[in-house]
């Protein structure tokens, strides 16, 4: 069965938006599993826009297992993440100015750097896996890395706006899909996945994981709207003065 990384980097960007301690990506960790996630995945940004060294510390301690932390080569992330010791790392290319990650690694431009980054992780014990765009050369540097998977980035295909250049995308997909497995490499699928686009990208062959945020994140807000609602008028009436 393909398992589902919930990415709850955007309940944290609602408590940044006020500095607050609410909603708490810990809380939301506990309820995805109970909503059946087999994993929770954080990015600890290096300005920290969401997710925070203090949200990292408490969900390795209460995340029992599938704790995937996406982060960017640099020796500040190298040091807190081989103290933090997540059970995966998947690692991401990061730029200050974006909104998201907007493309894969370039471990065939990097490669020295990345290869390296990869060797002190897993001597760390961490599971190591690259984000990347779904290109034969990428998959072939990434498995003379020695990692252990790959996540294909599906911007493109999520993006896609036509029947032709969806195709165009999934087959793309599919061949990466496809050099990957047989480079014996794991393969996991991440970005711009919702409820509509995720179900062709079930059936391509050799995946093992997806990682979804925003899309989950949009949901939970809105399926829970009415109740947060329900919630503050009763918590008004309770406490209104009564009428004699
Ligand atoms: N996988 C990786 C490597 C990512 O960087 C992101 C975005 O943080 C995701 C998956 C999740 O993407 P989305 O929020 O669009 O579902």
């Amino acid at each position: 069965m393909m398992r589902l990384g919930v990415n709850i980097d955007h309940v944290a960007t609602v408590r940044q938006a006020r500095r607050s301690h609410e909603p708490d990506p810990v809380t939301a960790a506990a309820l995805a599993f109970q909503g059946g996630a087999d994993g929770i995945t954080i990015h600890l940004r290096e300005d920290r826009r969401h997710i925070n060294d203090r949200d990292l510390r408490i969900l390795r301690e209460t995340v029992p297992t599938g704790l995937n932390l996406e982060m960017a080569t640099a020796p500040e992330m190298m040091a807190i993440a081989i103290g933090a010791k997540p059970d995966q790392i998947t690692l991401v290319p990061e730029k200050r100015q974006e909104l998201t990650t907007e493309g894969g690694l370039d471990v065939v431009g990097q490669f020295a750097v990345v290869k390296n980054a990869v060797r002190m992780l897993q001597d760390a014990g961490i599971v190591v896996a690259l984000f990347i765009d779904p290109n034969v050369d990428q998959v072939r540097a990434s498995a003379e890395c020695g990692v252990t998977a790959v996540e294909f980035h599906t911007g493109a295909y999520a993006e896609a706006r036509n029947p032709v250049a969806v195709a165009g995308q999934m087959a793309t997909l599919r061949e990466s899909c496809v050099l990957a497995h047989r480079s014996g490499l794991h393969v996991h699928l991440g970005h711009g996945l919702n409820y509509i686009n995720v179900k062709p990208v079930v059936r391509l062959p050799h995946v093992e994981e997806l990682n979804i945020g925003h899309s989950i994140v949009a949901r939970a807000v809105l399926v829970g709207m009415a109740q947060a609602v329900r919630d503050m008028k009763t918590a008004m009436s309770e406490h209104f003065p009564k009428q004699v």
